[in-house]
């Protein structure tokens, strides 16, 4: 580390110490707190994961920085603050429930604040839900995963990785027994991020959210691993667009557990679904589409047993002779070589 980083993350240390502080033993913290109660967060998760809070205040942490001796320059480095007029600073975290986002060495480097909603407040659609720290000379957003650092052990045990959209699903997997999980942060995966977790795993478990975007996000992240990694893939799919947080919190962490761990389902069943989207099978044309673009997706499945079983439930399903399905699947395997 440079003598500017390691300052940068004392500033981030610190303003970690201080947020947790705000959120737990102050007046201003407690509708965040209250907030973070009725999303099911207990004490142990809030330490676990350092969960803070930003009081409404714009030169809250600035105050306190200044009063440490750090300098302009330091506290700009930081992205903690934002500049306006001449030289002046304010903080950008305020009236934010905050995640600090550790790097592999489980030191904070940054932090996604959240809106906290108000009562009888409708969600503010003029600001982002999450605000993140800007990139600088400590956080590169394409090199981080959210809980690398304490999921690592439990990832090199299991050889499996689960990969999460959001924070709060990391945080409500890990109450419910899966502690090898991670989250890109929102967005799409990174090389260096498919890296770091082939490194670790041999598996990826994607259990992102149940919503339209976070299956068409699963689709492309089954895209990437096949191309850049050789790890096994598996999807979790969640119903009524739940997201696991949501799921947890509706049908309970036994109920996510065992979703999560044997009800998970491979590629090929997950895109026997998601190419159903959109399409009217009630339609022939639409139907053979479809059938042709699943017989693409057979030739990337490994198992012969498998693709046995796959080819099977097409012809019962499409009324199609299992013969011919099978011969088009031949044919179109010679194409793709
Ligand atoms: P979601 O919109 O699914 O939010 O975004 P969420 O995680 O379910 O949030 P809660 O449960 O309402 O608190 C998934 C992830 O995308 C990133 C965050 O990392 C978030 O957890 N994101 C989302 C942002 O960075 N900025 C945003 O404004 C929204
Ligand atoms: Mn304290
Ligand atoms: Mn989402
Ligand atoms: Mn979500
Ligand atoms: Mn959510």
């Amino acid at each position: 580390h440079s003598p500017l980083q390691t300052k940068l993350l004392q500033m981030h240390q610190k303003a970690c110490e201080i947020y947790v502080h705000m959120l737990k033993h102050t007046q201003v913290g407690q509708p965040a707190l209250s907030y973070l109660q009725s999303r099911a967060l207990d004490e142990s998760l809030m330490d676990t994961f350092q969960i803070g809070f930003a009081p409404n205040e714009r030169n809250f942490l600035f105050k306190v920085f200044t009063n440490d001796g750090y300098t302009f320059e330091e506290m700009l480095a930081s992205g903690l603050f934002v500049q306006y007029g001449d030289n002046q600073l304010m903080d950008r975290f305020y009236q934010r429930i905050m995640f600090p986002i550790r790097n592999e060495q489980g030191k904070v480097i940054a932090f996604s604040g959240r809106f906290l909603p108000q009562a009888n407040q409708v969600e503010d659609k003029e600001q982002p839900k999450y605000l993140n720290s800007p990139e600088g000379l400590l956080f590169n957003k394409r090199d981080v995963l959210f809980n690398l650092d304490l999921a690592r052990s439990s990832i090199r045990k299991s050889e499996e990785v689960y990969l999460f959209e959001g924070f709060m699903d990391v945080i409500s997997a890990y109450k419910a027994g899966i502690t090898n999980g991670v989250a890109s942060m929102g967005t799409s995966l990174t090389d260096q991020q498919l890296h770091m977790i082939s490194r670790l795993a041999k598996e990826v478990i994607i259990a992102y959210d149940g919503d339209s975007a976070g299956q068409n996000a699963t689709f492309r992240a089954i895209e990437l691993f096949e191309e850049k990694t050789r790890l096994k893939i598996a999807i979790v799919s969640l119903p009524e667009k739940l997201d696991p947080d949501e799921y947890i919190k509706k049908y309970g962490k036994e109920a996510f557990y065992q979703l999560a761990v044997h009800g998970r389902e491979g590629v090929f069943p997950f895109l026997m679904r998601y190419r159903k989207q959109n399409r009217h099978l009630g339609n022939e044309r639409e139907q053979l589409a479809y059938v042709q673009e699943l017989l693409m997706d057979l030739t990337r499945v490994d198992s012969v047993i498998e693709q046995d079983r796959y080819l099977n439930q097409l012809a019962v399903e499409f009324n199609i002779s299992r013969d011919a399905l099978q011969s088009q699947f031949m044919q179109q395997r010679r194409l793709n070589q």
